[in-house]
């Protein structure tokens, strides 16, 4: 079948990831990829796919209404997978008021673009999708108790040495929204606006809540790359607070595989949260981190651990994350296809092969916002 479909925020980690995905997997789709290429996106993500006849990239800012409601009738857009975003913590610290703008306002310019080209059409919202992608941050902090957790249903588990849970409690879809971060307040808002575009207006909307994602175009503010880069170049490695907050992490190309199964197969309205059963403490995953790069640069074992620092706490930092993603198994049939040993070695390996594409993003004004950051926080 014929479709066209927008994706935003294509050129950044997750976007592109997906974006490669749809235009090799759907050649009679036509990918609109519409980007603002603020600092996290980047083109060179896309190198592979941007001269097939089945993609067009428009640069864009999702705020600008004008220019979306132009762009849903330009292409005639029939599903939207709407990943534009600021996504990291520490900046929205910083600058809130950036996230509210793009993560807030962008989603509801959006809403309102889809909105309107829609009941232009007979046939409105039939055969139409708004599928919005948003985090399980904005379910807030689970507490770390005694580790005895769900087992993880998955035939894949998640790590063969290890399998850790947290704690018992795990985020479900029906958790209450409880975000503590502007970060997550700014995406719990726009997930309470496409929400309501459903509610009021009948928009065929679908949310999904990811937990962290790791894999390659990771832009270096994120933890595992930039302690990749740090460690190649032997800068200090900063721990936050004392490295026990515990994060669940899903390869970004599961993620990517989740988006695709339910956009296509989704029921209109539902939420479904996805994760891999995957908790790891910080300082555990950062020495996986450390061992692996040092064997891959051929070190001796132990050869990076000096550059472990542990410095000031983020403000307000959440302490777990756990998601429950047994209704996506359930319902849809999705299970991540990779152990984390191996999805984490994939990820090392390609940031030490794509040393041009980490320099050339940590170079220049980059580099210097990130050193300030660090200064006065
Ligand atoms: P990212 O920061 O790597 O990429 C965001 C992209 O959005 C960039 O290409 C950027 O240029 C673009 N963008 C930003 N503001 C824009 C605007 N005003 N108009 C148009 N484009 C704009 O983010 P990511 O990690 O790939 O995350 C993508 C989405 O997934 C976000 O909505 C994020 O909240 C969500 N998410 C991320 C994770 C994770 O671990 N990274 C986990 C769960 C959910
Ligand atoms: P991050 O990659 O920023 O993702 P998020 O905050 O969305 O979970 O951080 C992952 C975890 O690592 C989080 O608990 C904060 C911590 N962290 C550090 O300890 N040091 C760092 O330099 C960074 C970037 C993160």
């Amino acid at each position: 079948m014929k479709r066209n479909i927008l994706i935003t925020g294509g050129a950044g980690f997750i976007g592109s990831h997906v974006v490669r995905l749809f235009v090799n997997k759907y050649p009679d789709y036509h990918i609109v990829n519409l980007d603002k290429l603020t600092y996290a996106g980047n083109l060179a993500n896309l190198k592979e796919i941007e001269d097939r006849p089945n993609y067009t990239f428009v640069r864009a800012d999702i705020v600008d209404f004008e220019v979306m409601r132009r762009i849903m009738d330009e292409h005639e857009i029939d599903g939207i997978i709407h990943l534009a975003a600021e996504s990291h913590v520490d900046r929205s610290i910083k600058d809130p008021f950036t996230f509210a703008r793009t993560n807030v306002m962008g989603t509801l310019s959006l809403l309102q673009a889809a909105k309107e080209y829609w009941e232009t059409l007979p046939e409105k919202y039939e055969g139409k999708r708004f599928y919005h992608i948003s985090t399980d941050e904005v379910y807030g902090a689970l507490e770390l108790t005694n580790p005895k957790g769900i087992e993880s249903p998955f035939t894949t588990a998640a790590s063969s040495e290890h399998h850790h849970a947290y704690g018992t409690v795990f985020f479900l879809e029906t958790t209450k929204y409880n975000p503590h971060s502007p970060y997550s307040a700014s995406k719990a808002s726009s997930d309470h606006f496409v929400r309501a575009y459903h509610d009021t207006y009948g928009m065929p909307t679908i949310v999904t809540n990811c937990s962290n994602n790791y894999g390659p175009y990771q832009f270096p503010e994120k933890l595992i790359p930039l302690f990749i880069n740090n460690i190649r170049h032997r800068k200090p490695l900063p721990v936050y607070g004392k490295g026990e907050n515990v994060r669940d992490w899903l390869y970004v190309e599961d993620h990517a595989r989740a988006i695709d199964l339910i956009f296509h197969k989704g029921i209109i309205a539902e939420t479904y949260n996805i994760g891999g059963f995957n908790e790891w403490k910080n300082i555990d995953i950062i020495k996986v981190i450390i061992k692996t790069v040092d064997r891959l640069l051929g070190n001796p074992e132990g050869y990076s651990d000096e550059l472990i620092t542990y410095v000031t706490d983020r403000l307000g930092h959440d302490m777990r994350y756990a998601i429950d993603s047994r209704k996506l198994q359930r319902e849809l049939g999705w299970e991540p296809s990779l152990q984390f040993e191996e999805g984490i070695e994939r990820t090392v390996r390609w940031y030490l092969d794509h040393q041009d594409w980490m320099d050339n993003i940590t170079s220049g004004d980059y580099e210097r916002y990130y050193e300030d950051m660090y200064k006065n926080r």
